[in-house]
This record gives structure tokens, sequence and C-alpha cells, in this order.
């Protein structure tokens, strides 16, 4: 057992030596080598569209932090710009898309020829996995359905969620047309990012806190069930993040993935009586934490680990890091977590 097979040993909810961990967003401006690199790349998106570069700020926070596993630098509205949303990220703004909100538009939309149209980002997964030889396992990414769809629908994103909403309330059969859409766009890229050597999949569903519980369940849910039964055959394990779902873990937890990622509004413990013995829990750290000194972080580590018990748990923050964080605060939960998390035998 070492720091290569940890991570995926947790998924499956086998013995781990200690708690393995990665960070959501773990190369992003907080580093300062990935600052160089983004200086280098003419914007964002190109740095997500040449492989070099996509590889080169992948394996960044692998060799700074220690994590127990690598993250494909991509981002989730990359597949979307290939169904035909036009796509840019202005500086300081985060992306701005052309938003489709009618029939004619949804009907518009194409399921792209991932192999042919998405190629930079399965060129940059066949890279990191020669770079990384065998050290960490890759795991690649998608956003979940009804995310996507909140960001084709505000065309940024969203506040009050209003126009994704308008489309789900007044118009749900062309919402359903739309999710579909996607579906099969994840289905297609999330398959092709197995094939070319992705180890494990996440889903991103960062904005379906939005939702009710019953709307989580007509819109939302049945989308990533869908998702996750098509690709379970490819073998590689599936955490599905429903970021601020509180009140949607226990049905999260009838989709079919290996791992739920947990946000830090809730306690790991009181997760896990809503979802049963089945999954691995991910998560859950406040990324505000570490913006502490290391014995508040040692101490709010701590309470993480001792919530997830001797239950299958992969250490995560609950959402991205932030740019203000220091690196060494970084490096100092992984040390902590790799510490605290070994298993007495
Ligand atoms: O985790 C990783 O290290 C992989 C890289 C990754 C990025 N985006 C890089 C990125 C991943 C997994 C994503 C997913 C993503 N993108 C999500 C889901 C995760 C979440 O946070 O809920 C979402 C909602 C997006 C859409 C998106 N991309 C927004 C809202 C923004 C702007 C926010 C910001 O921080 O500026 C982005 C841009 C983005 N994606 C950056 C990075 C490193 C910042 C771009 C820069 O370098 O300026």
């Amino acid at each position: 057992m070492s720091r290569a097979d940890r991570f995926l040993q947790a998924l499956a909810g086998q013995p781990v030596d200690t708690t393995p961990l990665w960070i959501m967003r773990q190369a992003g401006r907080y580093l300062p080598e990935y600052r160089a690199t983004r200086a280098r790349a003419h914007d964002f998106l190109t740095l997500c569209k040449t492989p070099e570069l996509a590889c080169e700020v992948t394996l960044q926070p692998v060799e700074r932090l220690g994590v127990d596993a690598a993250i494909l630098f991509s981002d989730i509205l990359i597949p979307v710009e290939k169904m035909g949303v036009p796509l840019t990220f202005a500086e300081g703004e985060g992306p701005r898309l052309q938003p489709v909100r009618d029939a004619a538009g949804i009907a518009a939309l194409r399921v792209p020829d991932v192999e042919g149209e998405l190629g930079y980002v399965l060129d940059a997964i066949r890279l990191v996995r020669r770079a990384l030889d065998g050290k960490v396992p890759l795991i690649g990414f998608a956003g979940a359905p009804f995310t996507l769809l909140s960001y084709v629908v505000e065309g940024q994103t969203g506040k009050q969620f209003a126009e994704t909403k308008r489309l789900l309330f007044a118009a749900p059969e062309l919402a359903h047309r739309l999710l579909q859409k996607i579906a099969d766009t994840t289905v297609a890229y999330l398959g092709a990012q197995v094939r070319a050597g992705a180890q494990a999949l996440q889903l991103f569903d960062s904005w379906v806190g939005q939702l009710a519980p019953e709307d989580f369940s007509a819109f939302a849910a049945p989308y990533v069930k869908q998702v996750i039964d098509r690709l379970t055959p490819l073998g590689a394990p599936i955490i599905y993040f429903a970021n601020d779902g509180a009140m949607l873990l226990g049905e999260a937890a009838k989709l079919g993935a290996h791992a739920l990622g947990v946000d830090w509004r809730v306690p790991l413990d009181r997760a896990r009586a809503q979802v049963g013995d089945q999954v691995t829990l991910q998560g859950n750290l406040d990324p505000c934490v570490l913006f502490a000194p290391p014995e508040v972080i040692e101490r709010r580590a701590a309470d993480v680990l001792r919530r997830a018990g001797d239950r299958p748990h992969v250490f995560n923050l609950g959402h991205g890091i932030l740019p203000p964080t220091p690196p060494e605060h970084a490096e100092a939960l992984v040390e902590i977590v790799h510490r605290l998390g070994q298993r007495r035998s």
C-alpha cells in the first residue's frame, strides 16, 4: 500500500494505510507556479486547450503538495463550447456564454464528436498519465447535467438562477430535452477521458443546492443516474459532488456513485447517517480554514477525520481551494491528514 494506491482503494471501500487526500481546484491561482504557466498562455482557455501546458499545471500540486491524486486541468465548460455555445473568460469576471433559452436554441445544440473536437483534452490526459508514471492516479471530470444547464441558460454563473428555474418550471419539456443533450455529451466526453487514461471520474454539481428536493428528483438526479449507469461498465469509479446538497444526500446516495463529495455545511458523521454504509464519502474541510495557522488547520482536520470514523473516506475541502490561500497551508494540510489518518493495526 502506498501513495499510488490509497485513493482508488478508498473509493473501492478497501482498507488504506492512511486517509488519501486531493484538493478541489488544486491547480490554480494560489500557486505561484500556476500563475507563471498561466502568464505564458495567452489566456485561461488557451491554457486548457494546450495539452503541454494543461499537463504542466496538472502536475504542479502533485509535486508541491504530495496529494494522492491528480485532477486533469480543464474546465467544466469546455465541452459546452463544442455543443455550440460560444464561451469566453473575461479576466477576473468568470465565464460568459451566449445564453440558450428557447426551443430553437436547444434544438441547434449538438453532441460533439469528442475525439475529433476535444482531442486536446484527451492528449492532455495521455501526457499526464505518461508523466505521472503510476505515482498517483488521474481523475477526469465533467460538470453534472443540471449545473451545465444553468451555465447554458444563464450565460454565466447564476445568482438567483431565475432563468434556469423559468425554463424548469415554465417549460419542463424543453428543460428535459436540454438535459438529455448534455447527458449524452457528458457520457461521450467522460467515456473518452477513461479510454485516454482517466482512472476515476468526478461529476461537479456545483449549483444543484439551488433546487428543492422534489426538483432535484425531477431535473438533476435522473440525469446523474443515467450518466453513472452508462459509464459504470468502463470500470472507473465515479464521485458525485452535490455542492450545498445537505438536503439531497439521501437521494444522491441512490444514484450509483462510488463516492459522494460533501461540502462543509454538513458534518461527515451526519452525512454518513443519511447515505448508509455502501458509499465512500469525500470532503469536507471549509476551504477558508486554510487561511488560519497550521494548529487551527490541524484541529479542524482532526475533527473531519474523527467524524469520518473508520468508514471509507477521501479527504478533500468542502469546495475548491481559494486564490488567497497560502500554499504552505495547503502543504501543511497534506502532512496533517497523512499523519492523523494513519490506521493503527
Ligand atoms: O480541480 C482542479 O485543479 C482542476 C481544474 C478545474 C478548474 N475548473 C480550473 C479553473 C476544475 C475541476 C474546474 C471545474 C469548474 N469550473 C467548476 C466546478 C467546480 C466548482 O468550483 O464548483 C465550475 C463551476 C467552473 C466554472 C468556472 N471556471 C468558474 C465559475 C470560473 C471562474 C472562477 C474563478 O475562480 O475565477 C472558472 C475559471 C477557472 N477554472 C479557473 C481555474 C483555475 C480560474 C482561471 C484563471 O486562471 O484565472
